[in-house]
């Protein structure tokens, strides 16, 4: 039997909200007809210059007079908004603070992006022009600026609001951005970007969405159908694996976690095939798909186990990312591989004590049925083996410990290949998603150690997340392996920024943005040097 999943009645009869536009223009800002024109300003600077000079100017040195009053101050996020009164075509000026330059980046304009249309959503404006932030003596590519400006805006503005059926009024849409730039050129460049920008934030909206989906309608069915959606929409392969089909392949542990749940499990794979002539070019994207963890027999607490319908967030930013390597076609080969079941404490549900058996033959004595994650993906990765990928990376809210560590300023990064790891930390830097790498010294394999299997699922109370990603190191056969512990980071407290309450999203952008970077590079080299030692 399953349990059914109804397609919400709620989702249908909600509008959902108008996606933003967001286009570009090459003219004079001080002529734009428009409701607001958005301009900027870095911190302690006196006299602005380049077009916010220029509005400055056109108001008779209004916003100078401004800055000598102390009202604006430039600092990151800081919103100022002057009422023009017919001196110039907008009707409004908007000038939003950069923060100090020394500290200015493309981060810097997702987040005052975010802030700005956020801020004019809650005036009731629906439309806006904006200037390319730091395209000027901000020192970014307008390319850069263009694709940031896109992301900020359409990441600040989002909201999971299909189950509310009373409308809300309080706020109304913000439609539509526009972004000046005078010179041809550089106008084009930010249309680049602004595409790319677009693209990349839409995919993170994806994974927003499904992690933000109840478990009741988030089945790993509905995951599949997500992946589905991906596959088609950008051309790739998609296999979707049955609980029979795992079975016999082997996938004891994965399995195990599977069988205390009515819901039927998936495997789901996806396919990018961006570099054929050159198999051994590829990356292979492992998610953790846990669409709700009770813990199984070993019951977690009541209190906030809601949060674990977002279990899934790491196979959800597995498929999302594959929407954004789809669109922009990297010159590499991408396996997707997403293990999805519900963790449930059913009849049939495993025991502590039980020991299962992966695909790679190795055994597990599961200690704590709430440590399932590890065990899923410990099958994930070996089918990935199987499937001749040497390059993995594993997304997964692994560990609360990783919370207490951590928090959710960054993602932790576990792997045996520093070049990867490093690659990664890269990757995050370009998109803004932060990343900071923990040890996996020898030592702590101890921790692991079984005396009836060949290693245990939980390590107690020391290292939680680093003993984890231990177990995960077990199950890659020598290939080069990171893994990503997003269970801080996978969702917010608050809106800050381009991150809103609940998921972010995090890390969409930078698994697409890692397999740019490794197309790039090219294929690894042969020789396999900079593997740790086991
Ligand atoms: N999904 C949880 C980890 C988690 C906790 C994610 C909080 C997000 C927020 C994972 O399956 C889990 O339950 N881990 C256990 C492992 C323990 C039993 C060794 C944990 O962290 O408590
Ligand atoms: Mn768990
Ligand atoms: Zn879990």
């Amino acid at each position: 039997m399953t349990t059914a999943t109804p397609k919400s009645k709620a989702a249908k009869a909600v509008k959902t909200h108008k996606s933003l536009t967001i286009d570009v223009k090459s003219a004079d800002i001080t002529e734009i007809d428009t409701p607001a024109l958005v301009v900027n300003l870095f911190r302690g600077v006196k006299k602005p210059g380049g077009a916010t000079g220029a509005v400055d100017q056109a108001l008779g040195g209004l916003i100078t007079d401004l800055i000598k009053d102390g009202e604006i101050k430039g600092g990151a996020g800081e919103t100022t908004l002057i009422h023009t009164l017919g001196k110039i075509k907008p009707s409004r000026v908007l000038v939003v603070g950069l923060g100090p330059q020394d500290k200015f980046d493309s981060q810097v304009v997702r987040r005052v992006s975010a802030e700005v249309v956020r801020f004019l959503r809650r005036k009731g404006i629906s439309k806006a022009t904006t200037i390319a932030h730091g395209a000027g003596i901000g020192g970014l590519d307008p390319q850069a600026s263009g694709q940031a400006i896109a992301e900020g805006a359409h990441l600040g503005l989002y909201k999971f609001g299909i189950y509310l059926t009373k409308e809300d009024n309080s706020t109304n849409e913000f439609e539509k951005l526009t972004v000046v730039e005078q010179d041809k050129d550089r106008a084009m460049a930010i249309a680049a970007g602004v595409k790319l920008g677009s693209t990349s934030a839409q995919a993170s909206i994806i994974a927003r969405n499904m992690v933000n989906e109840p478990a009741n309608h988030m089945t790993p069915s509905r995951m599949a159908e997500a992946a589905q959606k991906v596959a088609s929409e950008q051309g790739l392969g998609i296999e979707i694996m049955d609980n029979v089909h795992m079975k016999e392949m082997g996938m004891g542990a994965f399995m195990g976690v599977a069988q205390g749940t009515n819901e039927p499990a998936k495997l789901i794979i996806l396919r990018y095939d961006g570099d054929p002539a050159n198999p051994e070019n590829n990356l292979g994207l492992i998610g953790k798909g846990i669409t709700f963890d009770t813990g199984g027999i070993s019951l977690k607490p009541p209190g906030g186990m809601e949060a674990m319908k977002g279990d899934m967030a790491g196979g959800a930013s597995v498929i999302a990312a594959m929407q954004i390597i789809g669109q922009n076609k990297p010159k590499i080969n991408v396996l997707a591989v997403i293990a999805a079941t519900e963790n449930m404490p059913g009849a049939s549900a495993q025991r502590p004590g039980d020991v299962v058996r992966a695909m790679n033959g190795k055994t597990i004595e599961v200690i704590n049925t709430d440590a399932e994650g590890r065990l899923v993906l410990a099958d994930a990765l070996c089918y990935a083996r199987e499937q001749g990928i040497t390059r993995l990376v594993d997304v997964a809210t692994l560990t609360g410990a990783m919370v207490t560590t951590l928090g959710k300023a960054c993602t932790g990064v576990m792997g045996n290949d520093d070049t990867l790891v490093q690659q990664i930390i890269d990757a995050g830097k370009k998109t803004g998603e932060k990343f900071w790498e923990l040890p996996m010294f020898d030592e702590y394999k101890d921790l692991i150690k079984s005396d009836v299997a060949d290693m245990k699922n939980t390590g107690g109370r020391q290292a939680g997340s680093i003993t984890a990603a231990l177990l995960l190191a077990e199950f890659v056969d020598g290939a080069a392996w990171v893994h990503l512990d997003i269970a801080g980071t996978s969702t917010s407290d608050r809106a800050s920024g381009y991150l809103v309450k609940g998921a972010t999203g995090v890390p969409v952008r930078t698994l697409a943005q890692l397999a740019t970077d490794l197309a790039e590079a090219g294929a690894p080299k042969k020789s396999k040097s900079k593997t740790k030692a086991k």
